[in-house]
């Protein structure tokens, strides 16, 4: 048979599939997000996400380590305060759990890049990501608070902030506040293109943060929309985001492959709690082979476009990419 073009031919053994490769990833791009609780020894899993735990300071400084000797070198953190009220203060008490874990996680490891999740909803004592004008999340007055976390956080060793509240004007005021503060080179990294998504339900159980009434609709994207998110990525970047995150990131590689073609800035994605979850299940089942899956899906989000990959798998794909699996 005359055949011109065989693209088998370059399909023939790993050494050649590997050269010719597409998508190359390795682990200086990977942040592992986590959760951190007061209180002393606390090592307690998540139900809803099996091999992910609620640390105590004292135990989060184990699993720092090990993330620093499997090549993880980035950590997103959670806190979760005993103490929850309308206004979230322990969201930026100088002396708040995510606070006191990042002073605790600098002092023991200096190299390692600690990146700070500003929202309200895992220290509101409604759940929402703001304060609320009886069922509403006022915007302006949020924005406020949103950035009074940020510099807190900063405060306390943050070399990074990245917010998830979804207020319009975040960014800007941010950026100010910090600005002010002398804060000029701390980077914000935007979680710019977040959906109202279903995909966060164990992230919820794991924070305690699922709101008390209502949803989060009227603040977080309608996954119907493509070209919204767009908009909402520019004008972050307008306002300063220095990194932009589209969220979830397995079903949304259009959202991904659109933010990055229509902007300059390093983009991230966030696989998130239920693409976690529903992996971890089907493995744990034996329905799967879920270190193939895990794989698969991450690289789908790098081929379409992420430069950065915010996953709870971050050491398992690390282990991965050491093995040759992918990158
Ligand atoms: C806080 C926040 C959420 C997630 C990251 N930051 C929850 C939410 O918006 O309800 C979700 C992360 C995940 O599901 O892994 N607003």
């Amino acid at each position: 048979m005359e055949l011109i073009h065989r693209p088998r031919r370059l399909r023939n053994g790993e050494i050649l599939r590997k050269m010719v490769r597409e998508t190359r990833m390795d682990k200086s791009s990977l942040i592992y997000p986590t959760f951190v609780v007061e209180g002393e020894n606390r090592k307690e899993e998540i139900p809803s996400m099996a091999g992910q735990y609620r640390y105590s300071i004292d135990q989060l400084l184990y699993k720092a380590e090990e993330m620093l000797e499997a090549g993880v070198n980035k950590v997103m953190l959670f806190g979760i305060p005993d103490h929850k009220d309308a206004c979230g203060s322990e969201a930026y008490a100088e002396h708040g759990i995510v606070q006191e874990a990042m002073r605790a996680l600098k002092a023991r490891f200096p190299e390692l890049y600690l990146i700070g999740d500003v929202c309200m909803c895992e220290y509101t004592s409604h759940g929402h990501c703001g304060i609320l004008h009886g069922h509403d999340v006022d915007n302006d007055e949020t924005l406020q608070y949103i950035a009074k976390i940020a510099l807190s956080q900063v405060e306390a060793g943050a070399d990074m902030v990245a917010p998830s509240d979804m207020m319009d004007g975040r960014i800007a005021a941010i950026r100010a506040l910090l600005d002010q503060n002398g804060h000029t080179n701390t980077p914000i990294m935007s979680y710019a293109v977040k959906y109202a998504s279903s995909f966060y339900g164990p992230f919820r159980d794991a924070a305690e943060s699922a709101p008390s009434f209502g949803d989060r609709k009227a603040y977080q994207m309608d996954w119907h929309n493509r070209r919204e998110g767009l908009k909402e990525a520019l004008s972050d970047v307008e306002e300063g985001a220095d990194i932009l995150m589209v969220k979830p990131a397995m079903a949304y590689g259009d959202i991904i492959s659109d933010v990055k073609a229509a902007t300059n800035v390093p983009l991230g994605a966030y696989s998130v709690s239920g693409e976690y979850s529903m992996v971890k299940t089907c493995g744990n089942l034996g329905y799967v082979d879920e270190t193939a899956m895990m794989c698969e899906i991450a690289t789908a989000a790098y081929r379409a476009g992420a430069d950065i990959y915010l996953t709870y798998f971050a050491k398992e794909l690390a282990k991965a990419m050491d093995e040759g699996r992918i990158g």
